[in-house]
């Protein structure tokens, strides 16, 4: 049998959790060779290097060290660098027969670029999910790797629905289910273990976990300052935990919005501002929350198969199954909504949800399989 050299390509933190069991699916076969690709689009230890120890990712062969930049700065420098590295091929002179991208972030679509230009077909893992939100950095990079890709491996039906609608052949197409949620059910009795609830003194079950990242949030003062000021009102009826994304603590600083935090000078309960967390450490703290509001995609999910109910910052969403199946509902930024999705939480009448067909444990493992037959 000939050998088979894979590219899998990480940059940012939500992509550390969905290579992982891809990675460790690929290794059960003597004929794929996985070489391990990090652009260093995440570089904090805290947003990186934790990630690959919680993971037991094995180090990266290659390391690309792009940066933090503008978009296009940041797409251009991995454009380059992978240029490179793909033209170069292994140390011991192999070529790489295909590239492996996961999710959204700019280091999967400029990836993926790269590698096409060079005539290397892509794998796309989570493609053909559409948030129809053109003003979202991630949709254009779905968008644009998903039209590049040749294997698509999807984790929802509208996924599915979406890649078709698009025009791309069904042959393409694989429903496989969710990666990131392989390595959740793997590591929720570890993090159970972690007790970090337990470690910051808050009472398990009754507390709130509360992240926020994206641009359309957190990037101007009037929309990030509302989103405090709830948050800080949620606080007087809940323990409010936010680890607390670079990106986000840059703009709180820069718009002098720390007193909403810490309660000075408004009479009210501070919330728990944390750095960003580990992956054991912060599945700890979801798995026994009573309630999670984030606009982070993952966490929707994550949410959903971990049963707890989900307050999404967001207008719309690339997931839909975690609203119409899951714990998910869409309250945008409104402090109404939001409010009363709480009250309803509070009261114990907030819907229940199921996990999602192939949210299994085993989505790598197919992934393998059909990766394994090509
Ligand atoms: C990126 C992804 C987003 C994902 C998020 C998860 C894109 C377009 N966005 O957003 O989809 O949900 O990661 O975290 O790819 N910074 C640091 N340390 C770091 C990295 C970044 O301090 O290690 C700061 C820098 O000020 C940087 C800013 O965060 O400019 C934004 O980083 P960037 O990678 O551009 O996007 P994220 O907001 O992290």
């Amino acid at each position: 049998m000939t050998m088979k050299v894979f590219a899998c390509v990480v940059g940012a933190r939500p992509n550390f959790m969905k290579m992982a069991p891809i990675l460790r699916a690929l290794r059960a076969y003597s004929q794929i060779r996985p070489v391990l690709i990090h652009t260093g689009q995440h570089y904090d230890p805290q947003l990186s290097d934790v990630f690959f120890q919680d993971l037991e990712m094995p180090r990266p062969d290659v390391h690309l060290n792009v940066g933090s930049g503008t978009h296009a700065q940041q797409t251009a420098r991995i454009l380059e660098k992978m240029e490179e590295v793909l033209l170069a091929g292994t140390p011991d002179g192999r070529k790489f027969d295909r590239v492996i991208v996961v999710g959204d972030v700019n280091s999967t679509m400029a990836a993926a670029l790269a590698a096409i230009k060079l005539g290397i077909p892509v794998a796309h893992v989570e493609a053909g999910l559409r948030s129809f939100d053109r003003s979202m950095p991630e949709e254009i990079n779905r968008i644009v790797t998903d039209a590049v890709a040749d294997m698509l491996f999807v984790s929802e039906p509208s996924g599915v629905e979406n890649l078709v609608r698009e025009g791309h052949p069904e042959e393409q197409i694989h429903l496989v289910g969710n990666v990131m949620i392989d390595t959740l059910l793997a590591l929720l009795p570890r993090a159970r273990e972690v007790g970090t609830p337990q470690r910051l003194g808050l009472p398990v079950g009754r507390y709130a976990v509360v992240t926020l990242h994206r641009p359309s949030n957190v990037d101007h003062a009037e929309t990030l300052s509302g989103l405090l000021e709830v948050l800080a009102e949620v606080a007087a009826e809940l323990p409010v935990v936010f680890p607390i994304h670079p990106r986000t603590r840059h703009r709180i600083e820069a718009f002098g919005l720390g007193h909403l935090l810490d309660g000075q000078g408004t009479g009210r309960r501070r919330i728990w501002a944390l750095p960003p967390l580990g992956y054991l450490e912060f599945l700890s703290l979801t798995s026994q929350a009573k309630v999670v509001i984030t606009d982070s995609g993952g966490l929707q999910e994550e949410s959903t198969a971990l049963g707890i109910p989900c307050l999404t910052v967001r207008p719309n969403t690339e997931r839909p199954i975690t609203v119409t199946e899951g714990t998910s509902t869409l309250v945008g930024s409104d402090p109404h909504r939001l409010r009363h999705c709480l009250e309803e939480v509070l009261a114990g009448r907030y819907k229940s949800g199921r996990c999602p067909d192939l949210w299994d444990g085993h989505a790598a493992e197919r992934i393998g399989e059909i990766l394994a037959r090509e």
